[in-house]
Formats: C-alpha cells, sequence, structure tokens
C-alpha cells in the first residue's frame, strides 16, 4: 500500500480528484495518509477533513525564519511516514534537505505543457494569463518529479488542452483543470502505486 500525504495551498481540486480516484478504484494499493498546507484558510484542508484524513497547517508565518519553517516542514511530512508526496497546487518552494530525503518520492502537478510557461513566477492563473499573452493554440498540464530545480524534473505525464479564442484566463484554468489535471495527477499517483514507473537519468518510463 503506497502511502500518500498530498501539499496543497488553495482550493483543493486536485486533491479532490485523488480522492475521488481512490475511492472509485481508479487508483489502487493507494492510502491518503495525510494533507498539509501552508495556508490556514485553503479549502483544501476542508476538503480533507470532510474524507476524515488528517490534515496540518505549517505556515511560514508561525517561524522566525525560512529555515525553521522548512525544519518544521520536513519534520510535519516525516510524522506521516509517507513513500510519496504530492504537491497539488502547494505554492512553496520545496526545500533543497526534503528533495534530498524524498528523492524521485516528490512529485508535482504543473498547469502547463512543461518546458513551456514553467519555473520561477509561472503558478496558477499566471501560467494561463502567459499562454493567452503569447497566443498558443495548445496548452495543457504535466505531472513530473520534483528535483532542485523549479519544474525542471523528470517528466511522468502530460496532456494537452486547446485554447480557445476568447478564452480568459480563468476559463482556460478552469479547462485545463478538467481536461488534463484531474486526470493525469490520479494515473501518475496509480502508476507509481502499482509499480509502473523507472526513472533513469532523469528520463521517465512506463513498465
Ligand atoms: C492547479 O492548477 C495546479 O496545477 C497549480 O495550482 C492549481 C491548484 O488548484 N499549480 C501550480 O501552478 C504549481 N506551479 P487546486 O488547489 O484547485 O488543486
Amino acid at each position: 500500500m503506497l502511502k500518500v500525504v498530498v501539499l496543497v495551498s488553495g482550493g483543493g481540486t486536485n486533491l479532490q480528484a485523488i480522492l475521488d480516484a481512490v475511492d472509485s478504484g481508479a487508483i489502487t494499493n493507494t492510502e491518503i495518509v495525510g494533507v498539509i498546507s501552508n495556508n490556514k484558510n485553503a479549502y483544501a484542508l476542508q476538503r480533507a477533513e470532510e474524507k476524515g484524513i488528517p490534515n496540518v497547517c505549517v505556515s511560514p508565518k508561525a517561524f522566525a525564519s525560512r529555515a525553521e519553517f522548512n525544519q518544521a516542514l520536513l519534520d510535519t511530512v516525516d510524522q506521516f511516514q509517507a513513500d510519496l508526496l504530492v504537491l497539488a497546487g502547494f505554492l512553496v518552494v520545496i526545500p533543497e534537505m526534503m528533495i534530498e530525503a524524498y528523492r524521485n518520492r516528490i512529485i508535482n502537478i504543473h498547469p502547463s505543457l512543461i518546458p513551456s510557461f514553467c519555473g520561477k513566477g509561472f503558478y496558477g492563473l499566471k501560467v494561463h494569463d502567459a499562454v493567452l499573452a503569447r497566443g498558443v493554440k495548445v496548452t495543457g498540464a504535466t505531472v513530473h518529479f520534483v528535483d532542485a530545480g523549479t519544474d525542471t524534473g523528470p517528466i511522468i505525464l502530460q496532456k494537452a488542452v486547446k485554447v480557445k479564442d476568447g478564452d480568459t484566463s480563468k476559463e482556460l484554468q478552469r479547462r485545463v483543470m478538467e481536461k488534463a489535471e484531474w486526470k493525469i495527477l490520479p494515473e501518475a499517483i496509480n502508476l507509481i502505486a502499482n509499480d509502473k514507473i523507472t526513472v533513469t537519468d532523469g528520463i521517465v518510463s512506463l513498465k
């Protein structure tokens, strides 16, 4: 049984997609053992609470320095003894020591087709604003392992989504979530839970 901790910052629709996929059997061999947010008002925490999943807020505001926050975040994660950490809209830079402790055991969902529209400053609606400003006709989402860079780790799954004329960034965000994120994030977890993924020299292949 893969023990998964989901890290969130906001609405938690990706968390909900994961919980629903566990319930429906689309994700097997997996238990969601905890949810961690950096933001106490994140609706994602309520979603976890409603499911009876242990949930906790670790806010940088509660600590005197970033180093103390980073240590508290790692300590909290460690307590769950998870096999996999899933960043589902977690808008905190993952500390280097956590990346080392959980190498190839942290995955992230990003709302574009990496390597486009990713890296520092590209998160949430800003990604879709940039997509619309550039006028690309296809965007999408990517699930990848997390390494020391921003959105640079091995790519697990991607799914393309059409940009429509006249889209607002909110409309585009919603379409990317519905058609791509809520599908490929649960799918990636299921692949990992069933030992279907290998990573060789930074490249993911499916067994
Ligand atoms: C999602 O669109 C996710 O891809 C994005 O934040 C949103 C969270 O929504 N993540 C990033 O931009 C990370 N760089 P949710 O809280 O409803 O799942």
